[in-house]
């Protein structure tokens, strides 16, 4: 098996996982070591995967990997919407080109792919409503991070009509985890508050989000790989949608502190205001159920990931905050 994007937050977990849950693998992780990738992050499993450095738009080299390998499991993208409303060009690239230079060497070595992709290239849904996206959703991604996403999905999808690869394709809603960048929302609320800074939500904080615990998405994805149709996008979510006002003030309780005890900053432009997946093919297909029923429970082990882990973060804190600085937030 080869993981692109390994070093990443949900690769890295995910190769813990198949390690522990799917010992018949073989697996070769490709990253390029991007500051979002963090070699220490595979430590645990260093005897069990062979790590290779290197870049996805790299044809030579990626057709080299992909001759050895029977299935593709690609993770490998720029990642964080603000980053992408900073400079799109990495996100062009690696999302774009990337994911057409992999396509185009299982395609010449008839490799079977699963492609990772997000809810956001379905845009957001409104605020007041019940519906969710599916399967069937128009896409109309709103920020150049979704863009490529999207257009990244599009080509899997004209590959798999037009060549025949055989690929499967999945859009999970956010995931929370061990391993995640300080970047992020949770990991970043909670690495503020270990180290004295107040948590920072955008805008009113009424934006909604869906949380997915890691392990549940990584699970889907194995359960996809194993029965999954050629060609099809399943979706993933939870089911847990909260505000990130809400969220803000849980990891304030949970850690001890008052609620309130956080700042309002400057709105993301264009920024989504709800996301949720009807992940009921997964669901009554495959027989995906999510294991972390409780989001309380799982952001508290979360958090205590963070508390006994700071070795792993620190380096990349200032760093994030210092560029959160520059744009206002
Ligand atoms: P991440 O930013 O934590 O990790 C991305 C990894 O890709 C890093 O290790 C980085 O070094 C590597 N990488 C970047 N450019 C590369 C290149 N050109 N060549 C090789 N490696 C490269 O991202 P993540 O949050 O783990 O997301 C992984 C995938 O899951 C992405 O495709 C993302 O779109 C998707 N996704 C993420 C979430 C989420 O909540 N984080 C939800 C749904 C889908
Ligand atoms: O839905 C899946 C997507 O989830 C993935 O495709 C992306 O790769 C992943 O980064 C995530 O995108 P979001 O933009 O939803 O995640 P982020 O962690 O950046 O922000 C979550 C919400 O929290 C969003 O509404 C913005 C808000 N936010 C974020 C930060 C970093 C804050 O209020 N304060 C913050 O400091």
């Amino acid at each position: 098996m080869l993981v692109t994007g390994g070093a990443g937050f949900i690769g890295a977990n995910f190769v813990h996982y198949t390690v522990r849950h799917h010992p018949e693998y073989r697996i070769r992780v490709l990253d390029a070591l991007t500051y979002a990738g963090n070699r220490a992050s595979l430590a645990p499993v260093d005897d069990r995967v062979a790590f290779v450095p290197g870049d996805i738009c790299d044809a030579a080299l990626v057709d080299s990997l992909v001759a050895d390998a029977d299935v593709v499991v690609h993770f490998a993208a720029e990642s964080h919407v603000d980053n992408s409303l900073r400079d799109p060009e990495p996100f062009v690239r690696t999302n774009l080109i990337g994911t057409f230079t992999l396509l185009e060497a299982v395609r010449r070595h008839g490799v079977r792919f699963h492609h990772i992709s997000t809810d956001e290239v379905f845009g957001d849904l409104p605020l007041d409503a019940t519906g969710k996206f599916t399967e069937q959703t128009a896409y109309d991604p709103s920020s150049p991070y979704s863009a490529t996403k999207a257009g990244s999905d599009l080509l899997v999808r004209a590959w798999v009509r037009s060549y025949g690869v055989a690929a499967t394709l999945s859009n999970c809603a956010n995931n929370y985890g061990p391993f995640q960048h300080v970047e992020k929302f949770i990991p970043r609320q909670v690495t503020n508050v270990l180290t004295g800074e107040r948590p920072k939500l955008y805008g009113t904080g009424v934006n909604v989000r869906e949380w997915t615990h890691v392990d549940d998405h990584n699970a889907a994805v194995h359960l996809i790989l194993r029965q999954g149709r050629i060609g099809e996008t399943y979706l993933i979510g939870s089911g847990d949608e909260r505000s990130n006002r809400e969220i803000v003030e849980l990891i304030l309780a949970l850690m001890d502190r008052p609620t309130d005890g956080y700042d309002h900053v400057p709105d993301r432009p264009g920024h989504d205001l709800r996301y949720a997946n009807d992940s009921t093919r997964l669901r009554t297909e495959l027989g995906w159920r999510p294991r972390f029923d409780s989001f309380r429970d799982g952001l508290a082990a979360t958090i205590d990931w963070y508390r006994a882990n700071e070795w792993w973060w620190k380096p990349q804190k200032q760093a994030t905050e210092e560029s959160y600085r520059r744009l206002g937030r």
